[in-house]
């Protein structure tokens, strides 16, 4: 159920909120790869609104994009097979032009695939004891508790960036964890925030999972970049800390504020004697000789006419402005393709983007030229440029036919028409 409901963020002060099945976010979907699904969405809401299953590789008419929008009273039942390996995927809206909004007042939710691959690791999988998700939103209130959404000229632009930090819906939480090794599912939740994120004492984790599942071996870092919609799986071991010892998850905004956000207090006891494996899976690595097509994508914001940006199409890909009328691509069933994205910012105009694709999870040939960072090595879904930036990807377009989006997830630029759509034809 998609409805309105209200939260406390600050005491004495009542947000309203969106939620689905409760005030706030949604419940964990657990599925297996292979499992049947079959969700009923009713939209409480006085607005339209889809649901959308990111970095689901799904039949277009289950997509949950624009083309599946319900309406306020309707009822949605998406019926489809999970056919890829286990990942932390997510869901939200999707509704044109109300997209932003909608995720801003609370509508987003986890969707965790198992497979066999996932059985056999051993690592972390208890969900709530040494398996926890953490989903980073930035938020601004107004002096009412009210959250502070708009799309002025100036959010359009920059994203709605707020001074605030949300992790799983809260503000400043402490998580209890064992004295050991604990797996965290990171999402970028936010509608236009870049996040970097690391611990206050600095420590060092492994990435395990990019977007779209786990990567062939575990990457060792003390930072992780993730733009909006992305995700990432680490393991992060507590077992050296005292126990009663305090470590805060530090997130910073490309923006240059910086959050102490969530803290982690270290229990007595451990919850096994893992540690982190040596192999994780086999990725399937996409050739670029296997490729029938390059297609170029100019992620523009044009400095001039700034009026007109909002629903004026000065944000575009490729010189367009998102039309639900216009498919911009058409893509062969079962073919491989390059796509070489760049984000083409005016002199005044250095923004970031998030390039998401639907329906694929693709890999990274490179960015700027060079052979992308071991963290950004894997199947992926949503990737970051940085003003100026070009990234090649590389996807396989199977199994489904139909009309799929591509688009900016900055929310804003998104609902501003850095949308576009393309077609799987057979
Ligand atoms: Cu996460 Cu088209 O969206
Ligand atoms: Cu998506
Ligand atoms: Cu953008």
């Amino acid at each position: 159920d998609v409805g309105e409901s209200e939260m406390t963020f600050f005491p004495g002060y009542t947000t309203p909120t969106l939620g689905y099945n409760g005030p706030y976010l949604g419940p964990t979907i657990k599925v297996r790869n292979g499992e049947n699904i079959d969700i009923t969405v009713n939209n409480n809401l006085k607005q339209r609104t889809s649901v959308h299953w990111h970095g689901l590789h799904v039949p277009a008419e289950w997509d949950g994009g624009p083309h599946q929008e319900i309406n306020p009273g309707g009822t949605w039942n998406p019926r489809f097979t999970i056919n890829q390996p286990a990942a932390t995927l997510w869901y939200h809206p999707h509704a044109m032009g109300l997209t932003g909004e909608h995720a801003y007042m609370g509508l987003a939710g986890l969707f965790v695939i198992e497979d066999e691959v996932s059985d056999n690791l051993s690592i972390p999988d208890t969900y709530g004891v040494d398996d926890f998700p953490i989903v980073l939103q930035d938020r601004r209130f107004f002096d009412d508790g009210r959250f502070a959404y708009a799309q002025s000229m100036m959010d359009v632009m920059h994203g709605v960036i707020g001074n605030y930090l949300l992790v799983n819906g809260s503000l400043w939480p402490n998580l209890d964890v064992p004295n050991g090794l604990i797996r965290l599912r990171v999402l970028n939740g936010s509608n236009s925030s870049i996040y970097r994120v690391s611990f206050s004492d600095n420590r060092s984790f492994h990435q395990i999972a990019t977007d779209g599942g786990f990567q062939e071996a575990p990457v060792l870092i003390n930072e992780l970049t993730l733009s909006a919609g992305e995700r990432s799986e680490i393991l992060v071991n507590f077992g050296a800390d005292q126990p009663g010892s305090k470590t805060s998850l530090l997130v910073e905004q490309y923006t240059g504020n910086k959050f102490e956000s969530m803290q982690f207090t270290v229990q007595n006891g451990k919850n096994n004697s893992l540690s982190v494996p040596n192999d994780l899976t086999s990725v399937e690595w996409l050739k670029e000789e296997d490729a029938s097509k390059v297609r170029t994508f100019k992620m523009e914001t044009m400095s001039r006419g700034m009026g007109m940006m909002r629903r004026g199409g000065r944000l575009t890909i490729n010189g367009r402005n998102m039309d639900l009328g216009y498919i911009n691509e058409r893509i062969k069933l079962n073919s491989t393709e390059i796509w070489e994205i760049e984000n083409h910012s005016a002199m005044m105009m250095q923004l970031p983007h998030s390039m998401h694709l639907h329906d694929v999870q693709f890999q990274i040939l490179d960015r700027n030229g060079e052979k992308p960072a071991l963290k950004e090595r894997g199947r992926k879904d949503t990737v970051l440029l940085l003003p100026g930036e070009r990234v090649r990807i590389i996807a396989r377009f199977e199994d489904y036919t139909g009309v799929y989006m591509y688009h900016c997830h900055l929310l804003e630029h998104e609902d501003n028409g850095m949308m576009g759509q393309f077609e799987v034809v057979s």
